[in-house]
């Protein structure tokens, strides 16, 4: 579609923004089943990095879904869809000097691989790798019991596949990790990417 709009180059770059707020732009992404315990690590490391100064915002799924991609499904098209707009969303709070955590199935390799074009280097892919028996005796939203009744369609996991990350930058076990620990493994990783 054409446009017919221009791009204007706004004073303030993305370095004056980090300085002030002491904040290395980032966004740090985590991948994982439903109910793998991305959104529980979201919030233990946003108050982290929060504790420590940081400029810090959590893009959740769950959130997004209601609001921004209100008008989307779960076919892998829609998923597609969906993390395209997040990524952008991400990627202008990165501009801005923020820490930007983003916690999303985000299911498909081809889909993290749009994700990579929009973010690029500043793109820290995290694997919440909590295996589906673990998710679905968890089940905090009572979902897996529902996609097995087929009262759910393209149920990641269930009818709608997870294709585990190839090279993400940590993977995380949460069976035998708390949500604290994890977070802090996170935080870590960050710290030293960003020396
Ligand atoms: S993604 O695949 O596009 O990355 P996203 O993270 O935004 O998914 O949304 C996942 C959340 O939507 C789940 O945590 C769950 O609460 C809810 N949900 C509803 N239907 C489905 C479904 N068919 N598959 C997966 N999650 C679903």
């Amino acid at each position: 579609m054409t446009h017919n709009t221009t791009k204007h180059n706004f004073s303030l770059t993305r370095a004056n923004k980090e300085k002030t707020h002491e904040t290395t732009g980032r966004v740090i992404w985590l991948t994982g089943l439903s109910g793998s315990g991305k959104s529980t690590i979201a919030n233990e490391l946003e108050k982290l990095a929060f504790s420590d100064n940081k400029v810090v915002k959590t893009l959740d799924g769950d959130n997004f879904r209601l609001k921004l991609c209100k008008d989307l499904g779960f076919s892998q098209e829609d998923r597609l869809e969906n993390l395209r707009r997040v990524s952008e969303v991400a990627k202008l709070f990165v501009e801005n000097g923020t820490l930007t955590i983003c916690s999303f199935i985000s299911p498909l390799i081809s889909q993290r691989e749009m994700i990579k074009e929009i973010l690029a280097d500043d793109l820290i892919l995290i694997h919440i790798d909590t295996d589906l028996e673990t998710c679905k005796s968890r089940d905090p939203k009572g979902l897996y019991i529902k996609a097995i009744k087929g009262e759910i369609k393209d149920f990641t996991g269930v009818s709608s596949p997870y294709e585990t990350p190839n090279n993400p930058n940590l993977t995380i076990n949460t069976t035998t990790m708390s949500a604290e620990e994890a977070a802090q493994k996170i935080y870590i990783y960050y710290l030293e990417t960003i020396k």
